[in-house]
């Protein structure tokens, strides 16, 4: 194993126990600064500090400051003149793309930006990392699967649509992570999982693949810091929550592994690991467009006498909804997806069903349970996800694809 990445383990572990330090002793400071949130799943009512995934953030940015000199150091004394310059802007660039996203998560945790906003800003924090793209790589080439070539040919060129594409794909991790949330440890846990799974898929092709290893090491040196914060903060967002991650951590790992699929010139097998957050988004894209009203907060609903949680629902009238509305509501009733109860009301005409997302979902199929089972067995799901991924990506790809 090279000796860089021996310095980043040791570097991470020790990036591990300063979060772990970290949030232990800011996490009052917080609260004092009116960062913080109130439990919804819980009854104590308890003030939980809010947005600690900033410190989680922080320390992986000075962690990989620190790794600078460790990667490119020997580099810059051995070949001064042939410096891999490409590779120092692609690392300044990954973490230029962090910092402003933590920026923006922060200043929305503190603001409440609008949803228009939250859209707009990780699709603008991305240019840099789309222009390192095109100044490195610029490869647009989609490979077609076996069967189409007669019709497509071998390859596809998208042009500027796979740039559109790439853009898509960092709105859409940044966002999917923070709307697959609610319950203790659920966004900090699928990150976890996320990260390790890709940096099973990026070690196998380090040490077993036969192309450029350098994109697949440029995400595992971004990846172990990442790891090792989240786990810190994992640790304390862990049921029954002491701290809550705050929209800075979702859109934090959202971001970076946009980066590393992207500068890693694997973006499409990186969607494989987001299969969860995929179903999550569709399933709730009749709220989140507003078909269906959508309330604040769409998390479980808490049972004080069980100690569980269950589906929360959301209550309107069905003569309300325009054509789209009323489509997913019974296209998704029929397929036994959504819970609806009809006649409610003094008049008999309001409608109830469970809001849209995964996690209710899950409550639906499974019945009501205690917070941390939920998030265990969605933890699984995303876990059971990954093992998909891998099917796809190796034994089923080669049926499709010349890899
Ligand atoms: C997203 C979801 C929203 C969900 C919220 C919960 C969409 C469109 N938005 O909104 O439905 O309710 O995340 O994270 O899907 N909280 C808990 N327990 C937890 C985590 C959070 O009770 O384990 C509550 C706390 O009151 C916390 C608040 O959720 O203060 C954070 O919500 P926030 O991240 O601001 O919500 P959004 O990301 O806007
Ligand atoms: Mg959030």
């Amino acid at each position: 194993m090279p000796s860089d990445l021996w310095c980043l383990i040791f570097l991470s572990v020790g990036a591990y126990f300063v979060t772990c330090r970290l949030i232990a002793k800011f996490r009052d400071v917080f609260v004092r600064a009116n960062l913080f949130g109130i439990d919804l799943c819980k009854s104590t009512g308890a003030e939980v500090p809010e947005a600690v995934g900033v410190l989680c953030g922080c320390v992986y940015l000075v962690c990989m400051f620190l790794f600078i000199p460790a990667r490119f150091g020997q580099d810059f004394i051995q070949q001064k003149e042939n410096f891999p310059h490409h590779e120092l802007v692609e690392y300044i660039t990954a973490l230029l793309g962090v910092t402003c996203i933590l920026l923006l998560g922060f200043a929305d945790d503190v603001l409440d930006v609008p949803w228009r906003v939250k859209l707009l800003l990780p699709a603008i924090a991305a240019l840099p990392i789309l222009l390192v793209y095109y100044a490195t790589f610029d490869t647009t080439f989609v490979m077609v699967p076996k069967p189409l070539h007669p019709v497509l040919g071998q390859s596809l060129d998208l042009g500027w649509g796979y740039y559109l594409y790439m853009g898509m794909v960092v709105v859409f991790s940044t966002n999917a992570i923070n709307i697959l949330a609610g319950i203790n440890g659920l966004e900090c846990g699928q990150s976890v999982v996320i990260a390790i799974s890709v940096l099973i898929f990026n070690s196998v092709e380090v040490f077993m693949g036969e192309v450029s290893t350098h994109p697949h090491m440029f995400s595992i040196h971004l990846l172990l810091p990442f790891i090792a914060t989240s786990a810190a903060l994992l640790r304390y967002n862990w049921y029954p929550a002491q701290v809550f991650v705050g929209d800075t951590f979702c859109y934090f790992s959202g971001m970076l592994f946009a980066t590393v699929g992207i500068l890693g010139h694997f973006s499409k097998t990186l969607l494989l690991f987001f299969i969860p957050q995929v179903i999550n988004f569709v399933y709730s894209v009749p709220q989140v467009f507003r078909f269906v009203p959508c309330p604040r907060h769409r998390l479980p609903r808490y049972n004080k006498v069980t100690n569980n949680i269950e589906m929360s629902t959301v209550r309107f009238k069905e003569s309300d909804l325009k054509f789209l509305g009323r489509a997913s509501v019974s296209i998704l009733e029929s397929l036994g997806l959504l819970a609806v109860t009809r006649n409610l009301g003094e008049n008999k005409d309001f409608i109830e069903c469970n809001n849209f997302t995964l996690v209710n979902l899950v409550l639906k199929f499974f019945g009501p349970m205690h917070e941390q089972s939920t998030t265990i067995i969605i933890l699984l799901i995303q876990l059971l996800c990954s093992c998909v991924a891998f099917a796809i990506r190796y034994p089923l790809a080669r049926l499709f694809y010349d890899v």
